[in-house]
């Protein structure tokens, strides 16, 4: 029985692992992690992390062939594959520090799996690194190997929070890179078949190490480019009285453009798109091509004049002023699925309870900004014509 290891219980381990014991019942998977909290919780009935359909999964597999442990090194030691998820977060000190990615987790991650492998492992990138983080990873695992083999793979994750367990029954594609050497290409045959238990093998793409580790953070950065490009537009509507969603309808019905990521909203968040592409940046800045990282970096510039614009508008349609004054936030979480307000009848109590003029700033354009405004309140959408009010105290970005 082949034998996976995941270091890392996070949004993308415990779902992918998850969705692989799963679909693979001759798979033993394994997801440890150093946080007891973390692993507790998803040995109990309320698991760390919220996610459609996940609860299911787990529970159907869990105590068969998927476990959860913080018994990191003997896990690691017993398994065949093991998959490296832990957070590479944005460096906030030293070289590159604000853009590059922090490898401390990877590199300790990897230095352990060094150290307790007795036998020949496929070690799996499934965190997002930089592009060559491969080329470092070997040299960790190999340097003090006693003459075990080492198979390094990269296997980017493209789940959306929010939507992951779908996203990881029906990807649109995997994406295995590996060396391009026989033992590599054995590497990357192995990975494949698990993915082939439930993946039709023509959307498993395979290629080298250094094309799979760029295709995250490229994929990432083109994603985020169509939200910035959208709302950009939307400042432009705002002055000439366009209309931002029947802008982006129009842009979108030309197929080469399509439909999706094209909603105007207060920008992106999350916790991967702003530091994806500040570590594209910073890799563009290494390796002198300085135009290029300017042209991604603007990506992350219109996101944060997006955010200024929004809050400016609020702060000038309240006679510039918001000390003393009270400011609900509904929706604070960064995806629609949580944060949808549309037909809650809490909109009419408010009004009735607040100070007037009454003000909604729609900063993803969900809420029915007619029906608000019949009610009287005075409504901000996003790239929409402005209410008057709104056009006689212009805020400025
Ligand atoms: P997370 O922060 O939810 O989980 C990471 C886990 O790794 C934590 O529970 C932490 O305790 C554990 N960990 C860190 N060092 C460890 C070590 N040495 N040994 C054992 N456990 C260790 O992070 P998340 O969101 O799962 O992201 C993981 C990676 O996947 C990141 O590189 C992220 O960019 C990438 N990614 C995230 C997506 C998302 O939607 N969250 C989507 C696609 C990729």
């Amino acid at each position: 029985m082949v034998k996976i290891c995941c270091i890392g219980a996070g949004y993308v381990g415990g779902p992918t692992m998850a969705v692989i014991a799963l679909k693979c019942p001759n798979i033993q998977v394994a997801v440890v992690d150093i946080s007891t909290a973390r692993i507790n919780a998803w040995n109990s009935d309320t698991l760390p992390i919220y996610e459609p359909g996940l609860d299911e999964v787990v529970k159907k597999c869990r105590g068969k062939n998927l476990s959860f442990s913080t018994d990191v090194e003997k896990h690691v030691a017993e398994s065949d594959i093991v998959f490296v998820s832990v957070n590479t977060p944005t460096k906030t000190q030293g070289l590159g520090a604000g853009k590059a990615a922090d490898l401390t987790y990877w590199e300790s991650a990897a230095r352990m799996i060094a150290d307790v492998a007795k036998s020949n492992k496929i070690v799996v990138e499934k965190s997002t690194v930089p592009v060559k983080t491969a080329e470092a990873i070997e040299k960790i695992l190999t340097h003090n190997s006693k003459g075990i083999n080492f198979s390094i793979l990269s296997n980017p994750e493209f789940l959306a929070e929010g939507t992951a367990i779908s996203d990881l029954l029906n990807p649109d594609r995997v994406l295995i890179g590996g060396r391009e050497t026989p033992e590599g290409k054995k590497a990357i045959e192995a990975l494949r078949d698990v993915y082939a238990h439930w993946v039709p093998v023509d959307r498993i793409l395979c290629t080298n190490l250094w094309s799979a580790e760029l295709s995250k953070l490229a994929a990432n950065a083109f994603l985020a480019q169509r939200i910035s490009s959208v709302n950009a537009m939307s400042a432009l509507c705002e002055a000439t009285g366009a209309d931002v969603s029947q802008v982006a309808h129009a842009v979108g019905k030309d197929t080469r453009i399509g439909p999706k990521f094209l909603n105007a909203s207060v920008g992106f968040g999350g916790s991967c798109f702003q530091k994806d592409i500040l570590n594209l940046v910073y890799i563009c800045e290494c390796n002198g091509l300085p135009e290029v990282a300017t042209y991604w970096k603007q990506v992350i510039k219109v996101n944060d004049y997006q955010k200024t614009r929004f809050v400016n508008r609020i702060v000038s349609s309240m006679f510039n002023t918001v000390s003393g004054k009270k400011i609900a936030v509904l929706g604070f979480a960064f995806k629609k699925d949580t944060g949808d307000t549309r037909e809650t009848p809490a909109i009419d109590k408010i009004f009735n309870d607040m100070q007037k003029p009454a003000f909604v700033f729609d900063g993803r354009n969900v809420v029915d900004a007619e029906k608000l405004r019949k009610i009287g309140f005075i409504v901000y959408s996003i790239g929409k014509p402005l209410d008057d009010w709104l056009k006689d105290m212009p805020a400025v970005a």
